[in-house]
């Protein structure tokens, strides 16, 4: 499929008062070079730490910083403004500003345009890691996103302030994939997906526990990659360190039987199950009530095996379309069908595993085997992997909807 670009898509920038407006210089220039037209509306702050001249020199037109300008207002109105943009895209978004579009206030050009326009709105948050975890400004998160409006990051690092942690603004080349992300044709639109991720974590002791190499990154990365074509998704993730991505329901597990209870209690009300988890087969029989000692002999753990997770969604009367992982480490096709026949999948996605492997690393590959047919997913990051097998499940549910039509 050919790679989605913004050819066309005029994208207001909104400027916020904040030291990251340098970077959204950049970001103008990077949302030019994927094809969008961009015009700028600083706030007043924001002229305070980047000149208009920059953004007009880099957008290529005028640039907007008052609603009481005269002779701009007579080129285009804020009305007509508002009407222009297919998508506007708050870039720093201070935590005042945040508080303003919270409040519906229209008291400068931005906020005005904000509550004028039927376009998507994105905000993408800079600011102190303070300011961004006070209940206030989360708060006026949440108003936001209950609107519809899109919060894109922030980062987490050091910050100018020279303090570290959340509230970096996103840098200009993810802000535009995210735009891009949201121009994806939208292959699964109106359907409901559940997605497992990550490792299961089953305890020996209050302080051990058998787990495995996952690290959830393949399956964060199909719920975004679902949620951008369309679908409504719920992820069941095992313990792992990731960002939820927005607009996802992020349902959190640690053993292999809180995944079972999670995705059995929402298996039958999804279109769609795609099992990217790599559910531990075996628990420890008990966990002991209190840190094992060592006794100097050898230590012997009795293992019981834990439910599978897919093998329960195929029984359900109403399942899901299902697609299950293969995760192996040798004779992967043959191992693979063998998983697809016995679990009574629709689709699996195989993938050879080891020492940097499909596990842990950022890149993978896949084989994806479905009854009559074979496809090759060549090696690529996994973002792009999941958008490859996003698509393939679509194409594969066509087919079922054919089949089933046909006389
Ligand atoms: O998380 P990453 O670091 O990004 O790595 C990605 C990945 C390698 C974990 C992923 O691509 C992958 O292969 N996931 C499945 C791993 C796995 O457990 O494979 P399996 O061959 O053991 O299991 C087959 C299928 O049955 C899987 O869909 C698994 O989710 C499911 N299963 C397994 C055991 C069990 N008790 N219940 C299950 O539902």
């Amino acid at each position: 499929m050919s790679e989605v670009r913004l050819d066309g898509v005029r994208v207001l920038l909104g400027v916020g008062g904040g030291i990251a407006a340098y970077k959204s210089a950049d970001l103008v220039r990077r949302l030019r070079d994927a094809g969008a037209e961009v015009r700028v509306v600083m706030t007043q702050n924001a002229t305070r730490f980047v000149g208009a001249l920059t953004f007009q020199a880099l957008s290529g037109n005028p640039v907007r910083t008052s609603l009481w300008d005269e002779s701009a207002e007579a080129a285009m109105g804020h009305i007509e403004l508002a009407r222009w943009a297919d998508q506007i895209l708050i870039a720093p978004a201070s935590a005042d500003l945040l508080a303003q579009l919270a409040q519906g206030r229209a008291e400068d050009l931005l906020g005005t345009l904000v509550l004028a326009t039927a376009a998507p709105v994105s905000v993408a948050p800079a600011m102190n890691q303070q300011m961004w975890a006070h209940p206030a400004t989360q708060g006026n998160l949440e108003i936001l996103r209950q609107r519809g409006v899109l919060v894109l990051g922030p980062g987490s690092g050091s910050q100018a302030c020279g303090e570290v942690g959340e509230g970096r603004m996103l840098e200009p080349v993810e802000l535009v994939g995210q735009l891009v992300a949201g121009h994806r044709p939208q292959v699964l639109a109106g359907l409901r997906v559940l997605v497992s991720a990550g490792p299961t974590f089953e305890d020996i002791d209050p302080v051990r526990f058998i787990g495995n190499r996952s690290s959830g990154r393949m399956g964060f990365a199909i719920a975004a990659a679902a949620r951008d074509a369309g679908a409504t998704v719920q992820l069941v993730a095992g313990p792992v360190g990731l960002a939820t991505p927005a607009g996802v329901e992020r349902i959190d597990v640690r053993s292999a039987r809180q995944m079972r209870d999670a995705v059995i209690q929402r298996a039958a009300a999804n279109d769609i199950f795609i099992a990217a988890a790599a559910v531990g087969d075996y628990r420890p029989e008990a966990c002991a009530p209190h840190k094992l000692k060592k006794s100097g002999k050898p230590l012997a753990l009795e293992l019981i095996q834990n439910p599978d997770i897919l093998a329960e969604v195929s029984a359900l009367p109403d399942r899901p379309f299902l697609i299950g992982f293969a995760a192996e480490t040798e004779d992967l096709e043959r191992h693979a069908r063998d998983k697809l026949q016995r679990k009574g999948l629709d689709l699996i996605a195989a993938n050879q595993v080891g020492e940097s492997q499909g596990f842990e690393s950022s890149e993978n590959a896949l084989l994806l085997l479905w009854a009559d047919g074979r496809e090759q997913l060549a090696q690529a990051d996994k973002a792009t992997l999941a958008r490859r097998l996003v698509e393939h499940i679509a194409l594969r549910l066509q087919a079922r909807a054919k089949a089933q039509s046909a006389p």
